[in-house]
């Protein structure tokens, strides 16, 4: 049975443990936030390394993700959006990478991890350039980590759409509403690339309604 990691238990990380738990996977999960706790960075990173050590999981999926709007017709955005953005989408996300290439235990069998990126990585929305760059960025870091790590890590990308039932939706036309795709569909969409094997390295998956 392969062992399966979620870092970040927010909407879609739920759904993708749910997803998992009725397949050939055991899971376990560590979220920022725990029973009322908000860990600093520190803290968060520190916990992570240690369930990692001591689960050594097969595979790392990592839903961290923070969207904030960075208007770019007003005042520039305060420095702590810029910060806050970056920090979550592409530090955390180097830094976990970084963690589970240290504590992996290669063995014959592929280990694989697994970005949640966003259509945002290639499409452009309105004052939302920051979150758009971030996940430009971690594309770029799903690419790099997946050639450098070729031979024992398979390292690929899902990017979803606007997910319908997210607290993302609200922000999207009612006429939409009904197109944009669901998390337990972005969930089984992953579940199904895991089982394609490790020909998945490097590439980036959209799945979702494309809005402009
Ligand atoms: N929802 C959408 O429509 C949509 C569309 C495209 C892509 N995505 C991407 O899908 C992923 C999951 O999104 P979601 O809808 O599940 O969002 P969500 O419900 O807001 O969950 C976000 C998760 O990220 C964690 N997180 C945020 N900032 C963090 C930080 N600085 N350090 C540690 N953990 C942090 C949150 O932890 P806490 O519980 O502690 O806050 C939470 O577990 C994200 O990468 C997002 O960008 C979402």
């Amino acid at each position: 049975m392969q062992k399966v990691l979620v870092i970040g238990e927010g909407f879609l990380g739920k759904a993708i443990i749910g997803e998992l738990q009725h397949g050939y996977y055991e899971v376990m999960s560590v979220n920022r936030t725990h029973l009322g706790h908000k860990y600093s960075e520190v803290e968060f990173l520190n916990k992570v390394y240690t369930v990692m050590l001591g689960y050594q999981p097969d595979i790392v999926i990592n839903c961290i993700g923070h969207f904030a709007f960075s208007p770019t017709t007003e005042a520039v955005p305060p420095r702590i959006v810029f910060d806050e953005i970056f920090d979550a989408n592409v530090k955390l996300a180097w830094r976990i990478a970084r963690g589970f290439r240290e504590v992996v235990n290669l063995g014959e069998e592929h280990k694989y991890l697994v970005h949640i990126g966003s259509e945002s990585a290639f499409i452009p929305h309105s004052h939302s350039a920051l979150y758009c760059a971030s996940k430009a960025a971690l594309t770029m870091l799903t690419q790099n980590l997946a050639r450098d790590w070729q031979r024992d890590i398979c390292v690929f990308q899902v990017d979803p759409g606007v997910i319908r039932d997210s607290g993302m939706a609200k922000f999207i036309g009612y006429e939409l509403f009904e197109f944009l795709v669901d998390a337990k569909t972005v969930a089984k969409f992953t579940r199904s690339l895991l089982e394609l094997g490790p020909y998945t390295s490097g590439h980036s998956y959209p799945i979702g309604t494309i809005i402009r």
